[in-house]
C-alpha cells in the first residue's frame, strides 16, 4: 500500500514523540512491505516564527493533498502574546473545520499494568475503565462568533455557543454506530438544564437514537457527568458531547487511566482523510530533553492505519507492542513506579519497535 502522510511536529516535544511515530511507521512499512510517503508540514508556533501565521496556505494545502495528516502538538508560552487570529492553536482549529473533522473519538483505557498510576482508589479502577468519548469537533463555543468590544466604558468579550441540527444529527450518529463496535450503551453529554444548544442537542440525539434502537441511550448533564467519570467510570461506554464540554471531560477521562501521555485521538470526517494526534499538549516545560512519553503519539499513528488506511492488523501490532513493552516493565518517567526501568522518549521507541518485530516473528 502506498500513501502519503502529512506529518505535523508543531511545538514543544512535538518533534521527539513525531520522531518515535515515524519510527514505528518504518517498521510498519517494512514489517508488512507498505510504502508511506512523510511529508512535513509547518503549522503551529514554529511557523509563526518563519512565516508568521500559524497554518500558512501551502500547509493547509498539504494536508488536504495527503491521504491523512499526523500531528504531534501545537503552541506554547512564547506565543502567549501573539494576535488570536494567528495563534498556535488557531492552525489546528483550521485544519478540523477545513478538513471536515467533525467527530473526534478520544479512548480512556487503562492499561491493566498501569493500575497504580491512576489516581483513583483500587477499588474504582478494578472495576474496569474502557470508554470511548466521542467529542463534536468543529461547532458550538469554539466557532461561534467572538468578539471583545468597549462597551460603557470597560472591555466586554463574547464567544457565541451555536449549533445547527446537521452537526448533532451526524455527530450522533458516529456515537450510536461507535457503540454497535463497542458495548451498545450511548450517554449524551449536555446542559440543556440551562442552554438551548443542548436542548437542541438533546433533542436530535434522541431522534438519531430511535434509528439504533440495539442502543441504549441515555441523557446525563455536564457537571453530573465530570463527577461520574471520577465516581465510577466503568458505567460508560461510548460518551457523546458538544466541542467544549468534550475538551473538558476528555482531559479528565484520560488522567483517569494514569497518564494523559498515553491517549490517542482520531479526528474524523466524511472522507477517509482523517487527523490522528495524542490528547495531550506540546508540553513545553519538558521540551527538548527526550523525556516526553511518546506513547500517545504512537497509538495514533496506528489510530491512523486502521480508521484512514484500513490497516487493522498493522494497528494491532502497535498496540500489543505497546501492551507488552509495559508488561515488560518500562516506563517512561510520566508513568514511572519503583521497581520498573525508566526510558527515554527514543528509547521507548526503540523499544516498542524492537518488541514489534520480535512479536511479528
Ligand atoms: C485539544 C486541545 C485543543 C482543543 C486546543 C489546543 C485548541 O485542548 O485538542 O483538546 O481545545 O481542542
Ligand atoms: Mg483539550
Amino acid at each position: 500500500m502506498e500513501k502519503r502522510i502529512a506529518i505535523i511536529e508543531g511545538d514543544g516535544i512535538g518533534p521527539e514523540i513525531m520522531a518515535e511515530a515515524v519510527k514505528v511507521l518504518r517498521c510498519i512499512e517494512q514489517l508488512y512491505g507498505h510504502s508511506f510517503t512523510y511529508v512535513p508540514v509547518c503549522a503551529g508556533g514554529c511557523a509563526i516564527d518563519r512565516f508568521g501565521t500559524s497554518l500558512p496556505k501551502e500547509s493547509l494545502q498539504a494536508c488536504l493533498d495527503s491521504d491523512s495528516v499526523l500531528l504531534a502538538a501545537v503552541g506554547g508560552p512564547k506565543w502567549d502574546g501573539v494576535d488570536p487570529s494567528i495563534r498556535p492553536e488557531k492552525a489546528l482549529l483550521s485544519i478540523r473545520k477545513e478538513l471536515g473533522l467533525y467527530a473526534n473519538l478520544r479512548p480512556a483505557k487503562i492499561f491493566s499494568q498501569l493500575k497504580d498510576a491512576s489516581p483513583l482508589k483500587p477499588s474504582i479502577v478494578e472495576k474496569g475503565i474502557d470508554f470511548m468519548v466521542v467529542r463534536e469537533l468543529i461547532g458550538g463555543v469554539y466557532f461561534g462568533a467572538k468578539k471583545t468590544e468597549e462597551v460603557d466604558g470597560e472591555l466586554y468579550a463574547s464567544d457565541n455557543m451555536c449549533y445547527y441540527e446537521h452537526e448533532i444529527r451526524r455527530i450522533a450518529h458516529t456515537a450510536f454506530q461507535t457503540a454497535r463496535k463497542r458495548h451498545s450503551r450511548v450517554v449524551s453529554v449536555d446542559k440543556a438544564n440551562v442552554l438551548d444548544t443542548s436542548r437542541l442537542w438533546r433533542k436530535i440525539v434522541h431522534e438519531v437514537a430511535e434509528e439504533y434502537p440495539d442502543v441504549q441511550c441515555a441523557d446525563m448533564l455536564v457537571d453530573n457527568a465530570a463527577m461520574q467519570i471520577v465516581k465510577d467510570p466503568a458505567q460508560f461506554d461510548v460518551v457523546v458531547t458538544e466541542n467544549m464540554f468534550g475538551d473538558i471531560l476528555s482531559d479528565e477521562a484520560s488522567m483517569i487511566t494514569g497518564s494523559i501521555g498515553l491517549i490517542p485521538s482520531a479526528s474524523l470526517g466524511e472522507s477517509k482523510r482523517g487527523m490522528y494526534e495524542p490528547i495531550h499538549g506540546s508540553a513545553p516545560d519538558i521540551a527538548g530533553q527526550n523525556i516526553a512519553n511518546p506513547i500517545g503519539m504512537i497509538l495514533s499513528a496506528g489510530l491512523m492505519l486502521k480508521y484512514a488506511f484500513d490497516l487493522d492488523e498493522e494497528q494491532k501490532l502497535i498496540e500489543e507492542a505497546v501492551e507488552q513493552v509495559l508488561i515488560d516493565g518500562y516506563r517512561c518517567s510520566d508513568i514511572m513506579e519503583e521497581g520498573k526501568k525508566k526510558l527515554t522518549c527514543s528509547e521507548m521507541g526503540d523499544q516498542i519497535v524492537e518488541t514489534m518485530q520480535k512479536i511479528k516473528g
